[in-house]
């Protein structure tokens, strides 16, 4: 077939191969068993593999092997529904992990049988940089909020202490106290200042925590963690505006595979969002409940947040998940919570619905894939 193109015929099938072969993406295409039967001058270029080496090699080659159970899962899905767009991770000849976005589609033979993949993968590391500039931003705003919750944690035992020592000095100058009263005194006072030490111990620690640089990690998290880490840190925010959180999450239940800070981004959002929505409210609720599900055969962790806020209407919810959004006094919101938190999840393969009516309240809902190790299939929750 034949196009015109500057008075010149050009071949169209010669056309198609040279945009295929100069795309800025990476594209490859595997057969029924894996095989890489095609890949483009890109994908040799980022992956540092000749393109003779990758023609000899199998896709689950490039993958970090933790999470070849995903892509097998995702390899029996793209066969089943013909299409497929994901997430996932390409380790180089090097070994750099390089974060790529995949879409996929299935080419039939004549017969309408599998015959091979077509991938369009995008190198997602300046994306990721960029995203992980916002979080950590995010993050050191939440972080000066928790310094003010710290502060005020850290009174108690230190007045504690500094009591305890001044009438231990007390003791230890009188002469008229039994050598007995005075040890039992001194027992006393030495047990509330170690007590108190390990109470501001036990603070600083988290603090420290929770400075810890936001490196890019995929690895097992447990949402137990995650969602405990936020609330930590909102704490100040969720006493101060007399919220009740009920929380009945057990530890070790509920694994999914991520990055920690990320989805701890999520859920921090959520729980900021909810505080704020409830300033107004007679009940002030917070609720976070997780339970078991299973979506296109695979199993996922549904975490609802539920407030007893104002509740968004039908018109807002179009708007809410847009980045800039915002209905907060400027210097309190950016409005990128939300479409922050809608892109880490489509990340970890996952989503987030929202169910809420005018003065009714708002539940956000989290779909994570479940990981397998932290998450027992026979239990649900
Ligand atoms: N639980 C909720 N109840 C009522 N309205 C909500 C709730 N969560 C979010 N919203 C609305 O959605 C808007 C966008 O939320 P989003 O988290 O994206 O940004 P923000 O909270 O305004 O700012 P940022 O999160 O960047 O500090 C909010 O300004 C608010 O109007
Ligand atoms: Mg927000």
């Amino acid at each position: 077939m034949f196009v015109k193109a500057n008075g010149k015929q050009i071949d169209t099938l010669r056309l198609f191969d040279s945009v295929i072969e100069n795309f800025p993406d990476m594209i490859h295409s595997v057969d029924e068993l894996g095989n890489i039967v095609y890949c483009n001058r890109m994908m040799t270029h980022l992956l540092g593999y000749g393109e003779d080496e990758l023609r000899r090699m199998n896709i689950r080659q490039l993958y970090p092997p933790h999470i070849l159970v995903a892509v097998e899962k995702g390899f029996r899905e793209v066969k089943q529904t013909g299409e497929k767009c994901v997430e996932s991770l390409f380790v180089a000849r090097d070994g750099t992990r390089i974060p790529v976005e995949i879409r996929t589609v299935v080419i039939h033979d004549d017969h309408g049988a599998f015959a091979q993949t077509f991938s369009i993968s995008r190198d997602l590391r300046k994306l990721k940089e960029l995203q992980s500039d916002l979080i950590h931003a995010g993050r050191l705003a939440a972080i000066g909020e928790l310094a003010t919750g710290v502060a005020h944690d850290l009174n108690n035992p230190l007045t504690a202490v500094i009591l305890a020592s001044t009438v231990m000095k007390k003791l230890a100058d009188s002469h008229d106290i039994p050598q007995a009263e005075m040890r039992e005194q001194t027992a006393l006072f030495c047990e509330t200042i170690s007590e108190s030490a390990a109470t501001m111990e036990h603070i600083t620690t988290r603090l420290r925590d929770f400075a810890r640089e936001v490196k890019e990690e995929h690895a097992p998290v447990d949402l137990f963690d995650t969602i405990h880490d936020a609330l930590f840190i909102l704490d100040h925010r969720i006493r101060s505006g007399n919220v009740r959180v009920k929380c009945p999450i057990v530890k070790d239940t509920h694994g999914v595979l991520g990055d920690r800070n990320q989805i701890e981004q999520v859920f921090l959002n959520l729980f900021a969002n909810a505080c704020d929505a409830m300033a107004q409210s007679e009940v002030r609720e917070l609720s976070v409940e997780i339970a078991s599900d299973i979506q296109n055969e695979g199993r996922f962790w549904r975490c609802a947040v539920r407030d007893t806020g104002e509740g968004i209407s039908q018109d807002e919810q179009q708007r809410l998940f847009k980045a800039f959004h915002t209905t907060k006094p400027r210097g309190k919101g950016t409005g990128l919570g939300l479409s922050t938190a809608r892109s880490i999840l489509k990340q970890h393969n996952g989503e987030i619905r929202l169910d809420s009516e005018r003065g009714k309240g708002s539940t956000f809902t989290v779909m994570l894939p479940a990981y397998a190790p932290l998450a027992p299939a026979a239990r649900e929750h």
